[in-house]
């Protein structure tokens, strides 16, 4: 037998977690250091090497980790993912749905191509999702999302599709009175702000420069809207993130 008891240091550690989360937030220096390393990794594609039960999921890493952090401590019914690409994000959510043991993932995407569809469709995790092909502004398209969401369902809503700062504020407009009290607005690759010119990824199909980003939508919404606080403590240790300060709470019904 074990005569020496263990001391639980459980909320101890948490606090320090916490502590930690927020000085980091504030460290400039380190940010900064952050940002120089994703621009060289992006020469490789980092946030595309990635997949999640065998479908491809451009995130980065630390991204991953946070959602999974949101959807375990919100635990919500419903999860609506703008910008679907390959369906990784959407199968990530949903295998954390799947254990939760409720709720489904509703991707939206204006293309989704045959062969992604095929991947998701046929995924073990198929059940829990419902794919909607169309723009995500569209009024066509929003009233098919709200079809998917039953009466009373909690709802966190990911905004990953045209990053354009007037598409991203056009879809928080749409998409941010549906996220329910408690539950989070994740605006992804907010990053585009927080880099210099010299520093936008140039090799993509479209180009995003600091101002015409998801950032610049963020901060537009956020003064337009009482209802989000962002998570500081969340967010500060976001330093390897394509989303950071993108984690929204929702404070208000
Ligand atoms: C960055 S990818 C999404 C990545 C995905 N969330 C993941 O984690 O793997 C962006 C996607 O947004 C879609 N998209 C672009 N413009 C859109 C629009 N107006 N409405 C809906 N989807 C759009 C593209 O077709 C593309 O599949």
């Amino acid at each position: 037998m074990n005569v020496m008891a263990s001391k639980d240091d459980r909320l101890e550690f948490e606090a320090h977690k916490r502590e930690m989360s927020l000085a980091l937030g504030r460290d400039e220096t380190a940010f900064q250091h952050a940002v120089d390393t994703l621009v060289h990794l992006d020469k490789y594609d980092y946030a595309y090497l990635w997949s999640w039960m065998g479908v491809p999921i451009i995130q980065m890493p630390a991204d991953i980790l946070a959602t999974q952090e949101v959807i375990w401590n919100t635990k919500p019914d419903i999860i609506i993912e703008t910008g679907v690409a390959r369906g990784g994000s959407m199968i990530f959510m949903a295998s954390l749905l799947q254990v939760i043991g409720k709720g489904r993932v509703i991707g939206v995407d204006i293309d989704i191509r045959a062969h992604n569809r095929d991947s998701i469709e046929t995924h073990l995790l198929a059940p829990r999702i419902s794919l909607i092909e169309g723009p995500s502004t569209a009024p066509e398209t929003l009233q098919r999302v709200q079809a998917e969401i039953p009466a009373g369902a909690s709802v966190m809503v990911v905004l990953d599709s045209d990053h354009s700062r007037d598409h991203v504020l056009s879809e928080l407009r749409t998409y941010g009175p549906l996220v329910t009290e408690g539950h989070y607005l994740v605006v992804a690759d907010t990053l585009l702000g927080r880099q210099d010119m010299s520093q936008a990824p140039t090799k993509r199909s479209k180009v995003w420069y600091p101002g015409d980003e998801p950032y610049a939508a963020l901060k537009a919404y956020m003064g337009e809207t009482d209802r989000f606080e962002i998570d500081e403590a969340l967010n500060g240790k976001l330093v390897l993130s394509s989303s950071p300060g993108g984690y929204l709470r929702c404070t208000r019904p």
